[in-house]
């Protein structure tokens, strides 16, 4: 190794020889000012969060301890799915959803925008692991980013510093993730409070498994331990080991008579996977308990169950219409304090608010950082605004949470965002008419992706913008998950539309604490104690089946929310064509057949 004169890059806790040179690389390549180890201690948040505050980025909150307002660049507000990369060797390999280009190519043309990207600033190094530091083989990686907002970020959101870097011994496997904002600061130059680059790549080399970021500051394009590795590589690295990467929150349910029972959800992004992992039951009798609310991971225990784990820390929630009706956990969560907000609005007594949280105040800071009242027409807060918030603060924190065997799932449900078609819930017959389910997921898109709102689109198993790999040999992956247990043991799969809506625009079904109701019925039918009608698209229920006792909502209403409508459905039929048509020769013989079967039985 060259001997850099860059302050703190020779003073590495670790002997890790691979991790030392990869340091060395990117310290030589981007020339940072200096260099510091990230050891997640309260000294250094405090460092950190101070060196924020001073630098314009961080407005320390009045009314809630230990937490920040910041505001982003209007820019750089969401993740950037035409600017994320899969860098296979081969294009195949990526498939018909990534965007792909070649490794090399990738590298040579991100090595010259991080070539001195770095001047003028600190070069981070931050050692993680996702999910339990006790897991047999802990999922290691290391963050190097030019950003005290990620490293502020990731230590909410990650298990990391020392202790992560006790982990590494001297040649543990991680990922590299490499980040940069791009903005590099010349001698004297001022810097602004959210630097980026107008130029961004979020890229993935899935072979080699490393992250390499530039241009973007935003959550899912710079916490490189969330979508970048617990998802696209994980999703790689699970389909070589067998096991599932998915875009799932996970909760127990607890029965009146104590039965426990977990359940994973996917939910395309800001399609509730936070509000249903926090989910406060409106049914007398019954508990939920959060275990994560965005990822999990799911292999099979020695028993034949699959079993899910989070492998985040921490809750990077959509903030719009969070507040004490719809989500009072994760309010109660943020209370707490410790928490980063990004472009929220600010209130006049220092404090955080946003669309959905009842009456506005008469005056606001945007997150534009601009002058606000309820007159001035637009929204306080952008509508991807996110609180960033320690999942130990939760206060229906599953104990078990934290357990590197994880907990076995009995449930796994799959849910979109559409106004009609798509009933309130339907059981599917089995794993492959799941998988079916999941493959032909649907949603309109939201404002966490930059881009169109409101469109239909497929999001397989919600996962459109993160699986690492081929789409149909993600499907594949998922067929023969299926038939690596016995099928009594394999979760029961549902489909869940919260947001159908009816003649008036209403939502048809009131969400939120109700949906507790859905549970309930899925876990009484995997106990067989439930009703369910069989219908062309799958097991569905009539209203008596529901429990709806104390619902506040029109029989019309529920009857056409869990209403099965033919036309509706011949009309999603084509659209379901046209996405396996795009699938290619790669799609499962299984699901074409799942599509076949329904097409006759909704035409019989
Ligand atoms: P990511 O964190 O981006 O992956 O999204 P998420 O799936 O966690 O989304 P979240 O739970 O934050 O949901 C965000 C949006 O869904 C908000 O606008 C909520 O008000 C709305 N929402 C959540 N649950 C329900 C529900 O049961 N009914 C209705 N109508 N809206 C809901
Ligand atoms: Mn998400
Ligand atoms: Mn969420």
């Amino acid at each position: 190794m060259t001997a850099l004169a860059i302050p703190g890059l020779d003073s590495a806790p670790t002997a890790h020889q691979r991790l030392l040179e990869w340091v060395h690389e990117v310290a030589e390549l981007t020339t940072p000012d200096r260099v510091v180890w990230a050891d997640g201690s309260d000294e250094e948040w405090e460092r950190l969060t101070a060196k924020l505050v001073e630098a314009g980025t961080f407005t320390p909150l009045k009314q809630k301890p230990n937490s920040f307002w910041a505001a982003s660049d209007p820019g750089d507000v969401a993740r950037v799915e035409e600017r994320t990369f899969i860098c296979s060797v081969d294009p195949q390999d990526a498939g018909p959803t990534n965007h792909w280009m070649d490794p090399a190519e990738m590298k040579a043309t991100m090595t010259e925008l991080y070539r001195g990207c770095m001047r003028g600033r600190t070069m981070y190094v931050i050692p993680f692991c996702m999910g339990p530091l006790d897991a047999e083989k802990p999922m290691l990686g290391v963050e190097i980013t030019d950003s005290e907002y990620v490293v502020v970020s990731m230590r909410v959101m990650t298990r990391m510093g020392s202790k992560a870097l006790a982990k590494f011994g001297e040649d543990a496997d991680f990922v590299p993730c490499l980040h940069s904002v791009g903005a590099p600061l010349d001698e004297g130059q001022q810097d602004v409070a959210w630097p980026a680059n107008e130029t961004k790549y979020i890229s993935h080399f899935p072979e080699t498994r490393e992250i390499w970021s530039y241009g973007s500051g935003y959550g899912g394009n710079a916490l490189l331990g969330k979508k970048c590795y617990s998802l696209r590589i994980a999703s790689v690295i699970g389909r070589d080991e067998g096991w599932l990467a998915e875009h799932m929150l996970i909760l127990k349910l607890i029965s009146p008579e104590n039965k426990v029972y977990y359940i994973a959800a996917a939910f395309p992004s800001a399609c509730g996977k936070t509000n249903l992992a926090m989910l406060e039951p409106t049914i007398p009798g019954w508990k939920v308990e959060t275990l994560g609310d965005d990822i999990a991971w799911m292999k099979f225990g020695e028993d034949g169950r699959l079993y899910a784990v989070n492998p985040e820390a921490g809750f990077f929630g959509v903030a719009p219409g969070t507040d004490w009706h719809t989500n009072p956990n994760a309010m109660r969560t943020i209370e707490r304090g410790n928490t980063v907000f990004t472009n929220v609005a600010l209130t006049d007594n220092g404090d955080i608010w946003w669309e959905g949280m009842g009456e506005p105040p008469a005056h606001l800071t945007s997150w534009k950082k601009e002058d606000w009242t309820p007159d001035s027409g637009e929204l306080s807060s952008h509508p991807n605004s996110r609180y960033c918030t320690p999942m130990s603060q939760c206060p229906i924190l599953a104990p078990e949470w934290d357990d590197p065997n994880g907990v076995p799932i009995s449930a796994i449900f799959f849910g979109g965002r559409r106004k009609d078609t798509i009933p309130l819930v339907t059981e599917s017959r089995d794993w492959n008419h799941g998988t079916f389910m999941g493959a032909t997921l649907s949603s309109e898109t939201t404002a966490a992706a930059k881009g169109k709102v409101g469109v239909v689109r497929r999001d397989p198993m919600a996962m459109l913008p993160f699986i690492g790999y081929n789409a149909a040999d993600y499907f594949a992956h998922w067929i023969a998950t299926g038939k690596r247990a016995d099928a009594a043991k394999l979760p029961k799969i549902f489909y869940v539309n919260w947001f159908r809506r009816g003649e008036e625009n209403q939502f048809l079904w009131p969400g939120f604490g109700e949906n507790s109701r859905v549970l309930k019925w899925a876990i009484e039918r995997i106990e067989g104690k439930a009703a369910a009608q069989e219908t062309p698209i799958g097991y569905v229920p009539t209203l008596a089946d529901l429990d709806t006792e104390g619902l506040d909502a029109s029989q019309e209403d529920l009857e056409a929310a869990l209403k099965v409508n033919r036309e509706e459905w011949l009309a999603e039929i084509p659209l379901i064509e046209e996405w396996f048509d795009k699938m290619g020769e790669k799609l499962p013989t299984s699901l074409k057949d799942e599509l076949a079967a329904l097409k006759q039985r909704l035409n019989g």
